[in-house]
């Protein structure tokens, strides 16, 4: 099957400067494509199979884009907000001309790993609640987590409107005064995290995502800072490494 784009578009799509910059760039001879210098901005091609070159820069084309961010504090899980920053707000320029969304929600004051695409299909297989992917979370908790919270959680706990959770996996890494602790869900009904640990009589302090499926955060990821995943990693995210279980 043909798959074509207008040469303006797909430039502009990728970065390389508004429809009219590109027209100029075409104007004075700097877009070639397969070799051939171009004289029509409008023209068809196949980013697949052209090598498209413009102002020196080869066109790395992508159909999909798949962005991971270390989402800090203070910053919404939106595309635009008139009044709050938003995790498209912190897209370096090369990422930002992409439209990309936000596939899930972390709350305002939860950190870590969230992932940005124009992959409309992998975002509904993720977010899907048939579906049942596994996220893992850190916590850092107020109160003595225990052995019987565990328990709770595995056979699932009742929140605040009656809901009785799927069964959930919590790992104690430290419990104290305040705890540490890994949980995995797989499932992702609002302020999850936070609303599991009230139904057990204890707050949540600190969150912060690490995993989505077979995906894991990059801890050399500062908060704010993003990159795009590798093919691997998306492909963890499909599902191709089979069921993900850490523990
Ligand atoms: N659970 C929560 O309570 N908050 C999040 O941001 C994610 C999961």
């Amino acid at each position: 099957m043909k798959n074509t784009l207008r040469l303006d578009r797909l430039l502009a799509n990728f970065g390389f400067g508004s429809r009219n910059e590109i027209k100029k760039m075409v104007r004075n001879g700097l877009v070639t494509v397969d070799g051939t210098v171009v004289s029509d901005a409008s023209i068809h091609v196949d980013p697949e199979k052209s090598i498209i070159v413009a102002n020196g820069k080869t066109l790395n084309y992508r159909k999909f884009i798949y962005v991971m961010m270390n989402k800090p504090a203070g910053v919404i899980s939106a595309t635009y907000d008139a009044r709050l920053k938003t995790v498209t707000d912190l897209l370096p320029d090369e990422l930002a001309c992409f439209e990309l969304f936000p596939a899930g929600r972390l709350d305002i004051d939860t950190e870590g790993l969230i992932l940005l695409t124009n992959d409309g299909q992998l975002a509904h297989n993720l977010l899907s609640p048939k579906k049942h992917v596994a996220k893992r979370y850190y916590a850092l908790v107020s109160g003595q987590v225990t052995e019987e919270d565990a328990a709770a959680f595995s056979e699932g706990v009742v929140l605040d409107d009656g809901y009785k959770t799927m069964p959930a996996e919590l790992v104690i890494i430290r419990s104290g005064l305040r705890s540490e602790i890994e949980l995995i869900l797989h499932e992702g009904k609002f302020h999850q995290v936070k609303r599991m640990f009230e139904a057990v009589g204890k707050k949540v302090l600190y969150l912060k995502r690490l995993q989505i499926a077979g995906l894991m955060l990059d801890e050399t990821l500062a908060p704010g800072q993003c990159r795009e995943l590798t093919p691997e990693e998306v492909g963890l995210l499909r599902g191709d490494g089979g069921q993900f279980s850490p523990f």
